[in-house]
């Protein structure tokens, strides 16, 4: 952020209120309108017919039966489907994902298009999808993890270092007084939003028009311009409401294009829907790990050396390793760090962000050997998180630039009731007869900006509309950002009208990294700081106003006025009316303050207390109890705050017990492609989970002083219900989701 903007208004009233989230009327009434309600003139529906094997080549198609099939128009294959401009699998930007768009007959995972059969209606495409009945030459395909050849990539996430270290961990371990080593297990899984990707494409010459749900509609614009050829101008991507992303809408995935390209080809309207199953095909998944955490400990219980390496999966043909490893140089103080990682390379589709990608599966592993450290020395594992508690992050030595964890741990354990809890495991039982543990885990997720634009039209009438390309994921991100507005225009938030979810206004950066609020909300800031600025230039300088020849500087907006913060004040509305203006904008931009971001590490901590009960016959784990303390920044929301954080919560503790995708090495299919299968949460499954909001003030971080809350949740989570089921049976399982078998 530019030196020089303003200080948040004092008097803000928006920021920091619980208000309900913009977006809930139109959600729960139905009139949200999401891609796969658009219904152009004319649509076709296109279907995709995915592959059955997950290596070799499609040899046949009964295109025949296919096109016989009442009310099918087209059949789109690799042998007639429209050109594109680039090569789907070309890296034409530093982050761009391999798509793929029938370029051939290659088969890579299964669950890859091999065609798409377009129809009058959705049945028509259906059946003919059927009928396709692709033939195929298969090759012997590998999905297991451990099986594969491991190799050293050149980095890992989107382009972090595969390797960091600092001080000499070998020699550290060497001398230490205890050593512990562990190796877990992390299974695949799925994002799974509830809006599965769809898309509905128009084109009008060689303008279109795309309705699908995007994390980012800028680079989904670029990405999609780019393979089509096309001025990205040409290109309107709307996304006004979205499903829920959780990363796997965060790039545009191949089916999106797909059925931009069948509307090319049929030329008319199509929309492209995908299945369930399909979702877990050809959009990206958080892919398996191996991690094994080698800890060097002290007799005073300080921590000499941490080393941390993954083993992380990916696709045979993309790059995309999530960086298991890499959060474990930030959590703990200790002499000696390194984390490492090493790839295998599977027949399955390319990996993609999934929220708190690295992080979820690192932190699990890290807080239960952090957690195994404690034991082995005889120690409070909250007191031992304590004792090597980081006043600067351990890999590179930075100060941190404000971290609250302490009173985290306070405010978590007071909540929780930690104290008293016995050291020794099998300890405790409830009235039931079930086994009762207790566990902790460190949240921690680096707070990310990117760069953003933004801007702000206020109108004669004082109402106000604020523009930018952000995304309402589900997360609040309308509602918030239109409370930064509010205040940054001092405006009451009656009078401010946010758009939003377009490629056609300004790049608001992606709904990712839980940077969102941070990034946009800053953009948003400088725009409103700039439209206060103009409209102080005007009043100042006009003799009719009561501001008049007041310094600039010390004027401030709120309520809807000019204030000169000695009772004089002159409403936004009448210092237009007497300038005989309309309306007056100003554009605002956002960048991370790159100085600040060199010399210190930024990130949201929080530390997540669980209690399970654990039925000693059948092995059952309930979690009876979930409690986690955040420390993010300023709380723009503190209601939409908390529904992430519990959010990413039950995710962590869905990680810990529930979700595999499970490959079946037969055929390298996941063979519980559906959710009745692949397993969830549900209500039942959940106890009241808690989260309490930690003050923290950040005056680095960017000017909102926000660090964001959509992924620190999952972080900590897993790794306390994964201790707490330890420190109930005695049992300690290092490969997840913990199953019923591993206990009984
Ligand atoms: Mo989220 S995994 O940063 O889209």
């Amino acid at each position: 952020m530019a030196e020089g903007t303003a200080p948040i208004s004092p008097e803000g009233a928006a920021i920091g209120r619980p208000i309900a989230r913009d977006d809930g009327v139109a959600k729960v009434t139905g009139r949200a309108r999401y891609a796969a309600d658009c219904r152009p003139p004319g649509l076709l529906h296109a279907v995709i017919a995915p592959s059955r094997i997950a290596r070799g080549r499609v040899t046949a198609f009964d295109l025949d039966a296919a096109m016989a099939e009442p009310g099918v128009v087209a059949v789109m294959t690799p042998a007639n489907r429209p050109p594109l401009a680039e090569d789907p699998d070309a890296k034409t930007a530093p982050i761009v994902f391999r798509l793929d768009l029938l370029q051939d007959d290659r088969i890579r995972y299964a669950g890859q298009p091999v065609a798409v059969v377009i129809g009058e209606t959705l049945e028509a495409a259906e059946e003919g999808a059927f009928r396709l009945a692709p033939a195929y030459a298969a090759e012997p395909a590998l999905v297991d993890i451990d099986a594969a050849e491991p190799f050293v990539p050149e980095t890992v996430g989107l382009g972090a270092p595969v390797e960091r270290r600092r001080g000499d961990v070998e020699a550290a371990l060497a001398t230490a007084a205890h050593r512990v080593q562990r190796r877990y297990e992390t299974a695949a899984q799925v994002h799974n939003p509830l809006e599965p990707h769809a898309v509905v494409a128009v084109w009008e010459g060689d303008r279109l028009w795309v309705d699908t749900p995007s994390q980012n509609v800028a680079r989904a614009q670029r990405r999609i311009a780019g393979l089509l050829g096309l001025p990205p101008d040409h290109v309107h991507i709307r996304s006004p409401f979205v499903g829920g992303g959780f990363g796997a809408k965060a790039f545009p995935a191949g089916p999106q294009v797909l059925g931009i390209l069948a509307a090319r080809l049929v030329g008319r309207p199509v929309k492209l829907v995908l299945s369930r199953a399909q979702m877990f095909g050809a959009v990206g998944h958080r892919a398996p790990t191996r991690q094994t955490l080698r800890l060097g400990l002290a007799d005073d219980g300080t921590i000499a050396a941490l080393a941390h390496h993954a083993r992380v999966a990916s696709s045979r043909f993309d790059d995309f390793f999530e960086p298991a490893a890499a959060l474990s140089g930030g959590v703990y103080a200790a002499g000696a760090v390194e984390t490492t990682h090493e790839a295998v390379r599977l027949d399955i589709a390319t990996p993609v962000v999934m929220r708190g990608p690295g992080e979820a599966t690192g932190s699990l592993a890290l807080e239960c050997a952090i957690d195994e450290a404690a034991a082995e020395l005889g120690l409070d594992p909250l007191a031992f998180r304590r004792l090597n508690h980081a006043d600067t992050e351990p890999i590179s030595g930075r100060p941190f630039s404000s971290k609250a964890l302490r009173a985290c741990y306070d405010a978590g354990a007071a909540r929780f009731g930690w104290a008293g809890r016995p050291l020794a495991p099998r300890s405790l039982s409830d009235s039931d007869g079930r086994l009762v543990g207790l566990g902790i885990g460190t949240a921690v997720f680096p707070s990310m900006m990117f760069q953003a634009e933004a801007r702000a039209l206020l109108r004669a009438d004082g109402a106000a509309i604020v523009e930018l390309g952000a995304h309402e994921i589900g997360q609040g991100a309308a509602t918030a950002l239109r409370q930064i507005a509010a205040d940054a225009l001092g405006l009451p938030l009656s009078a401010v009208t946010l758009r939003t979810g377009a490629s056609d206004l300004p790049d608001a950066g992606g709904a990712a990294g839980s940077s969102h609020t941070a990034t946009a909300g800053s953009a948003i800031h400088a725009a409103g700081t700039a439209l206060v600025a103009r409209l102080a230039a005007l009043a100042t300088a006009d003799p009719a106003s009561p501001l008049h020849g007041a310094g600039n500087a010390v004027l401030f907006a709120a309520d809807g006025a000019l204030h000169a913060g000695d009772g004089r004040r002159d409403p936004h509305a009448a210092v237009l009316a007497r300038a005989g203006l309309g309306a007056i904008e100003a554009r605002g931009a956002a960048a991370p303050d790159r100085a600040a971001r060199a010399s210190h590490a930024m990130a949201a901590h929080g530390a997540v207390f669980a209690e399970v009960a654990v039925d000693p016959d059948l092995g059952a784990i309930r979690v009876t109890r979930l409690v986690g303390a955040f420390a993010a920044g300023r709380i723009v929301n503190p209601r939409l705050a908390r529904s992430q954080l519990v959010g990413g919560m039950i995710w962590g503790l869905s990680l810990a017990l529930h979700e595999a995708a499970q490959f079946d090495p037969a055929t390298g299919a996941i063979a519980n492609a559906d959710l009745g299968a692949y397993r969830i949460p549900v209500h039942a499954d959940l106890p009241f989970v808690e989260a309490l909001l930690v003050a923290e003030e950040d005056t680095l971080v960017n000017p909102l002083g926000v660090k964001g809350v959509g992924e620190i949740g999952i972080t900590g989570t897993a790794g306390a219900v994964a201790n707490a089921v330890w420190h109930a049976t005695g049992v300690r399982i290092r490969r997840f989701p913990i199953r019923i078998e591993d206990l009984a």
